[in-house]
């Protein structure tokens, strides 16, 4: 009786592992597509990526060599895995479960998509879903943005409205805020979604530097649901603490070092130059006089 009941208690749990392993996309995210047609070049690229990758633990595809892990990480080739739609192998990609890691913050989307378009080599039945207008049409095309900047609480404050009444949601969308600096893009904040009324709010630090006047170059980014990031606005605010640029060549800069050696460094410098010329025109000299010592006719 015992046996039977600890029989059924494994039984059980192995059903419910069973259920946990579907793993439900979410309807919005099953649908997106790639902002790109899948070509042989990005095909070569997702290879690459596969091979550093993947391959440890899903194998090469169609050679069924996946790592033993539970639950199996599926031979890309197999039909449980191609039945994926091209949204669901993003999403599972980006977010990862459990054994299977979370990839959004280590590769780029445009990584993602080219992994997702070497994996369908190896199924011939596949057709991209792809629609050539929707990476033509831009945010900034379907969207009027006003970014303003209010000095009072620190904030620069984006409100979004459909161009079109009949276009566009604008409730849920990505932004992210940028400042140029001298080298690359610093983020202000972190990532923020709109509101219901199409509006969201970056805080600024106290501390930012901006040019001798405190202007600071601002750039607005919104991602799209492929993961793809689009600078919708590029101004110039004067929120920055005016910062005076050292010249890289003044007295005080580091690798300036002429005006700050002492004097007998730079006479010995030039002694021991000065030194080293001589004797190689001495030997010049010599080599001279043996020459013409040396030649024929003597
Ligand atoms: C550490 C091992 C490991 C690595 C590395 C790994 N995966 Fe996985 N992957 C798994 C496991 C395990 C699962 C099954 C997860 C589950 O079902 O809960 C999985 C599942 C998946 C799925 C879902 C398949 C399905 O059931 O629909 C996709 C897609 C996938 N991996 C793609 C990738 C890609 C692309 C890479 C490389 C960028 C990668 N994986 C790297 C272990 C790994």
């Amino acid at each position: 009786m015992r046996k039977k009941i600890f029989l059924i208690a494994i039984l059980s749990c192995l059903s419910f592992s069973t259920f946990a392993q579907e793993w439900v996309v979410p309807d919005d995210k099953k649908k997106i597509t790639a902002p790109f047609k899948f070509d042989s070049e990005h095909q070569k690229k997702g290879e690459e990526i596969y091979n550093k990758t993947c391959v440890s633990c899903h194998g090469h595809p169609g050679q069924g060599d996946f790592a033993k892990l539970n639950p199996i990480p599926k031979d890309p080739a197999s039909k449980e895995y191609q039945t994926n739609t091209d949204g669901d192998l993003f999403f599972k990609i980006s977010e990862g479960r459990v054994l299977m890691p979370s990839f959004k913050n280590t590769l780029k989307a445009v990584d993602i998509w080219d992994l997702i378009s070497y994996v369908r080599i190896f199924n011939k039945d596949y057709v991209q879903v792809y629609t050539e207008s929707k990476a033509e049409s831009s945010f900034s095309s379907k969207y009027s943005i006003k970014v303003t900047f209010a000095q009072d609480e620190k904030k620069v404050k984006i409100k979004i409205l459909p161009t079109h009444k009949d276009s566009a949601v604008i409730e849920g969308i990505t932004m992210s805020l940028y400042a140029k600096r001298y080298f690359g893009m610093l983020q202000i904040d972190k990532s923020k979604r709109t509101d219901q009324n199409g509006n969201v709010s970056f805080t600024l630090p106290t501390d930012l530097p901006g040019d001798s006047i405190g202007n600071v170059n601002i750039k607005l980014n919104v991602a799209d649901a492929a993961g793809f990031e689009e600078t919708v606005s590029d101004t110039t605010f004067k929120v920055g603490i005016p910062t005076i640029h050292k010249n890289l060549l003044d007295n005080r800069a580091m690798w300036n070092v002429r005006s700050k050696a002492p004097i007998w460094l730079i006479l010995a410098y030039s002694g021991a130059v000065l030194t080293v010329l001589s004797v190689i025109l001495y030997i010049l000299w010599i080599l001279a006089q043996i020459r013409k010592k040396g030649s024929p006719g003597i």
